[in-house]
């Protein structure tokens, strides 16, 4: 499709008292919106670039950091963070942009966030688009768990150990994460250097608040977060992706597809947690001409925050 890069624009809005930075890609085109929103919870913005592609399809594409991570400001208790607070920070943002109808996208984290959005503010949303997200921890968590039995025995037995006396830190234990991470969160080698930068970048304050010391021990406050029976109150034209080794299952994929009438479901067979690196063409081919099917004229927006 059309290849002179998008415009780049990138700034901050003052949102519920905290800066958080955005960076938008493209103009408003035949499209509108997308708003896409990253995972960890704790990640930022920057694995999320390839969302840029989206601009050839028409979109014009924003990202930012949630408050704590990136290049936001940091709340000083971390019991301000909160998926409700994500939520509400969202709404007030996408108001700042001016934005009365938006495409929501989400990966990971962001996917479950996109489905606390949909529940909470149906109204705005054009279409809905969970990118390896989740509507259940405790199914998620199940599922990890079932990958994680899949491991080489030593992987495994070196997982076990350290986990016996919560040693997360120990270097032989990241080790043996990294062994998971390699399978089930990216299998490009090496990681793409914004995929890097990214965990390099995590926020401690808020990962381990939310979700907790690595991806696959979710101890932290939305452990129990599960709206797979409000599934159905989502009436919203909805693509559910997964990779097909997917640390998020496509087992999860699956129950999202389930809960939400007319869905559309795609997993990626050679994929795992970040099919838009991982097969990129194909990914923003799929999510292209799905978001194409819904497009509406540009969104009514002002010239930002
Ligand atoms: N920790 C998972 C993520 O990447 C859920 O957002």
């Amino acid at each position: 499709m059309a290849t002179s890069p998008p415009r780049v624009e990138e700034g901050r809005a003052r949102v519920h008292g905290r800066d958080l930075f955005w960076k938008r890609f493209g103009r408003p085109g035949p499209g509108g919106t997308a708003v896409v929103l990253h995972g960890g919870p704790g990640a930022t913005h920057d694995y999320l670039v390839p969302f840029a592609d989206l601009t050839a399809h028409g979109f014009e594409v924003l990202l930012y950091d949630q408050v704590g991570c990136g290049r936001s400001e940091v709340e000083p208790d971390v019991r301000d963070y909160t998926v409700a607070r994500d939520v509400d920070d969202l709404d007030a943002l996408r108001r700042s942009f001016g934005l009365e109808r938006f495409h929501l996208l989400g990966s990971s984290y962001g996917g479950m966030l996109a489905l606390a959005y949909a529940l909470a503010h149906p109204e705005p949303l054009v279409t809905l688009t969970s990118v390896s997200g989740l509507a259940s921890v405790p199914l998620t968590v199940r599922e990890m768990r079932r990958l994680k039995g899949e491991l080489p025995a030593p992987v495994r037995t070196t997982l076990e150990k350290y986990e016996a006396s919560a040693q997360y830190q120990h270097p032989e234990y990241l080790a043996a994460v990294l062994e998971f991470y390699r399978r089930h969160l990216c299998r490009l080698e090496p990681w793409p250097a914004p995929v890097q930068y990214t965990l390099d970048h995590m926020s401690e304050g808020k990962y381990l608040t939310m979700n907790g010391p690595n991806e696959f021990t979710i101890t932290g406050t939305i452990r129990d977060f599960d709206v797979t029976d409000r599934l159905r109150e989502i009436r919203l034209p909805t693509l559910v992706t997964a990779g097909r080794f997917d640390e998020v299952t496509p087992t999860v994929a699956r129950s999202i597809h389930d809960g939400i009438a007319g869905s559309e479901l795609a997993v990626f067979d050679r994929s795992s947690h970040l099919a838009f690196w991982e097969e990129r063409p194909a990914f923003f081919d799929r999510v292209g001409a799905f978001l194409r099917c819904h497009a509406i004229p540009s969104s009514t927006r002002s010239a930002g925050p």
